[in-house]
C-alpha cells in the first residue's frame, strides 16, 4: 500500500519537473522528490503508532533506536513502544528504574553501543524481527557472572505442599492432581510473602519430583538433574509438536560446561527414534540431553510443557541459572550472552520478553479469543476473576512497568526463593485458569510487588528475536494437521469459589473418589493458528 503510493507520487511528481524544467534538473528533482516522499512516510508512521498494525509498530521501535542513538547503559533496548504521546526517553524497563544498573568496573565495553540508524521505510519487511544487541564474548560474559546470588528479597526459604491424594472440594474448582487443588485461601496466602513459604508448586504427589508425581522421569536422569550447574539450559517437545532445533553459535566452554535438556513425552520419543539420531543408549540429539517424561498429567500437550518451563527449580534443585527457550525456537547465542546481557548488566534475577505489540491482559484475552487460543467461557472467567481482584488495563499509570504481557517462550532466571516462587504462584494461575500463561504473568507478578521490592526485566521483543530464530511447528513444517488433544470436551466454565471456604487445604487427608483421577485432564483448547501465541 504505501509503496505504491510513494511510486505514484514519484511519477507525477517526476511529470510536473518534465513539464515545467526540462530534463536537465530532472534527476536531481527526483532525488530531492524520492527523499521528500521518505520523509512524508517516516512522519507518516509515527503519526500512525497508536494503530493496531504491526508493522507500523515495529518500525516505530526501530526509528526511536535510530534516533535516540543511547547508550546501552540507558537500557535503549527497554523503551515502551505502545503509545506516541509520551515522552520516550522517559521510560526504561521496570528494572532499570527501580534499581540502577550495576556499577561494573566503571566502562562495561557496551555502554558506547548504538543502535545503526532504521533502513528508510520504503525497503522495511512489515512484522516484527531482530534488532541488534550487544553482547560480551562469551568469556568476558562468564567474568561477569555475580559473585553473590541475586538477594532474594523477604522470602529465604521457600518449601512445597507435598500431598499423596490431592482432594477436590468443589466441581469446577481450578487445580489438577498434578498441582493440587488450591484453594482460594491457598491462593492469597501464597502471595502473602515471609521469611518462610509453603507453597504449591506442582508435583503435589510422591516423594520428590519426577518420582511417582506424574511426569515421571528414569531414575538414572532423575539423579543426574539431581547435580549441581551453574548453568542449564531446557526446553521440551510434547505430542511430537516440533522439531528439535540445533543450537549454533555456542561457544566451546559453553559445550562443555552448561547442560541443555530436552524434555519430551514417550510419543514424542518414538518419534525421535525413528528420526534422529536418538537411541536409548546415547539419549542425544545433537547438544540435547533428552529426557522422557512418563506418565504426563494432561491430555493437552501445551499444559504439559508449562511444567518444565515454570517448574525447572523443582526438577534441577541444584541449578544457578537457567534459560528456557520453546521448541519452536532455535538458540543462536551463547548463554553465557545471553545470561549476561539479561540478567547480569541489569541486575536482575528474571527477565522475559514483552510482547512486541500488546501489553494489556483484557486486549490480549481479546486477541487469544479472536484467535481460539482458550474457549472464549474460560477466558472469560479468568479476566472477570481478575478484574474484580482489581487488575485494571494496561496504562502509563503502571510506569515504571512498561507492559503486562509477556512473550513468554523464553525465561531467562537465577533460581531464587522469589523468582521460584513467582514462577510456582504462576504456575498455580495457569492450572486454576487457562493454559495461556500471558494472561496470568502480570497478576502473579503484580501480587508479588505489592509485598516485596522485585521486579522483572521486560527487554524488548526484537531484542529476543536476536537470540532464538523462529521455526515452523513440526505440522506447519509438515503441512500436517496438527495433533488434537485426545478429548474433544471443552473446559467447562468454572464455577465461583466461595472464599475462605476451606481450611487446612494442604492437610494430607480426605480419599480419592474413583474417576477423580484425570477428571481435570479433559482441557481442550480449540486447534488452528497454533502458530502464533
Ligand atoms: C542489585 O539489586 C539488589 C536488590 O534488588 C540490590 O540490593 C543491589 O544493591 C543491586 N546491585 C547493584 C550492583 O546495583
Ligand atoms: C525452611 O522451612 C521448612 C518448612 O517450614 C523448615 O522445615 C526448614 O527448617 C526451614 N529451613 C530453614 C533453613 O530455615
Ligand atoms: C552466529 O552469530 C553471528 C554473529 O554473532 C551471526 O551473524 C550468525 O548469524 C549466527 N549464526 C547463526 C546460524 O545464526
Ligand atoms: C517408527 O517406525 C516403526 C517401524 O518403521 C513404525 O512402526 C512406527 O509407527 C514409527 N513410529 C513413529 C512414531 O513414527
Ligand atoms: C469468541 O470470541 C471472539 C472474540 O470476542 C469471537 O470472534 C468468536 O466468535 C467467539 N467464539 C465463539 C465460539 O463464540
Amino acid at each position: 500500500m504505501l509503496t505504491s503510493n510513494s511510486k505514484d507520487k514519484e511519477r507525477s511528481l517526476s511529470f510536473l519537473c518534465c513539464w515545467y524544467l526540462g530534463r536537465r534538473r530532472v534527476a536531481m528533482l527526483l532525488l530531492l522528490s524520492l527523499a521528500f516522499v521518505v520523509f512524508v512516510l517516516g512522519s507518516y508512521t509515527i503519526n500512525k503508532e497508536s494503530s493496531n498494525s504491526p508493522n507500523i509498530h515495529q518500525s516505530i521501535e526501530t526509528i526511536e533506536f535510530g534516533i535516540n542513538q543511547t547508550p546501552l547503559s540507558r537500557e535503549l533496548s527497554s523503551f515502551y513502544t505502545g503509545d506516541s504521546n509520551n515522552d520516550q526517553t522517559t521510560r526504561g524497563s521496570d528494572v532499570d528504574i527501580i534499581h540502577p544498573p550495576p556499577s561494573l568496573p566503571s566502562h562495561h565495553p557496551c555502554d558506547s553501543f548504538s543502535f545503526p540508524p532504521p533502513p528508510p521505510p520504503v525497503l522495511r519487511r512489515p512484522g516484527p524481527r531482530p534488532c541488534p544487541v550487544c553482547y560480551l564474548s562469551p568469556e568476558e560474559a562468564l567474568a561477569h557472572m555475580p559473585k553473590h546470588p541475586f538477594e532474594s528479597p523477604v522470602l529465604k526459604n521457600l518449601t512445597f505442599i507435598h500431598e499423596e491424594s490431592p482432594v477436590k472440594r468443589e466441581e469446577g474448582q481450578g487445580g489438577s492432581e498434578f498441582g493440587g487443588y488450591p484453594s482460594l485461601e491457598d491462593r492469597t496466602n501464597s502471595f502473602d510473602i515471609k521469611e518462610s513459604m509453603t507453597v504449591h508448586c506442582g508435583f503435589v504427589k510422591g516423594t520428590k519430583p519426577g518420582h511417582q508425581t506424574g511426569f515421571d522421569i528414569d531414575e538414572d536422569i532423575l539423579h543426574e538433574m539431581d547435580q549441581f550447574h551453574e548453568v542449564i539450559v531446557a526446553s521440551a517437545i510434547f505430542g511430537k509438536y516440533d522439531l528439535i532445533q540445533e543450537p549454533v553459535n555456542i561457544s566451546e566452554m559453553a559445550r562443555k560446561n552448561i547442560p541443555f535438556y530436552m524434555f519430551v513425552d514417550e510419543e514424542t520419543q518414538s518419534y525421535l527414534k525413528n528420526t534422529s539420531s536418538y537411541t536409548e543408549d546415547n539419549k542425544r540429539v545433537g547438544l540435547w540431553r533428552i529426557i522422557v517424561a512418563h506418565n504426563v498429567p494432561y491430555t493437552d500437550a501445551r499444559r504439559n510443557g508449562k511444567i518444565p518451563k515454570l517448574l525447572l527449580h523443582r526438577l534441577f534443585p541444584n541449578v544457578k541459572y537457567s534459560i528456557w527457550v520453546d521448541a519452536k525456537l532455535q538458540l543462536v547465542v551463547d548463554p553465557y550472552q545471553i545470561l549476561e546481557r539479561f540478567l547480569w548488566r541489569t541486575n536482575s534475577s528474571l527477565a522475559i520478553s514483552k510482547h512486541y505489540r500488546r501489553f494489556d491482559v483484557f486486549v490480549e484475552a481479546e486477541a487469544n479469543k479472536a484467535a481460539r487460543k482458550y474457549d472464549n467461557a474460560s477466558i472469560d472467567y479468568q479476566v472477570e476473576f481478575y478484574k474484580k481482584e482489581g487488575l485494571t488495563p494496561y496504562t502509563d499509570a503502571k510506569l515504571p512497568i512498561t507492559s503486562d504481557v509477556p512473550e513468554g517462550c523464553t525465561i531467562i532466571r537465577e533460581h531464587i526463593p522469589i523468582t521460584n516462587l513467582f514462577t510456582c504462584v504462576w504456575f498455580n494461575e495457569v492450572d486454576r485458569f487457562t493454559s495461556r500463561d500471558q494472561l496470568s504473568f502480570a497478576v502473579a507478578r503484580d501480587k508479588i510487588r505489592e509485598k516485596v521490592e522485585w521486579s522483572i526485566n521486560m527487554f524488548l521483543d526484537c531484542e529476543r528475536r536476536n537470540f532464538v530464530k523462529q521455526v515452523y511447528h513440526r505440522d506447519v513444517l509438515m503441512n500436517m494437521k496438527p495433533p488434537r488433544a485426545s478429548s474433544s470436551k471443552v473446559l467447562p466454565e468454572p464455577l465461583p469459589l466461595p472464599r475462605g471456604k476451606s481450611v487446612g487445604g494442604r492437610a494430607n487427608t480426605g480419599k480419592k473418589s474413583p474417576g477423580q483421577r484425570g477428571k481435570r485432564r479433559h482441557r481442550k483448547v480449540s486447534a488452528g493458528g497454533r502458530n502464533m501465541r
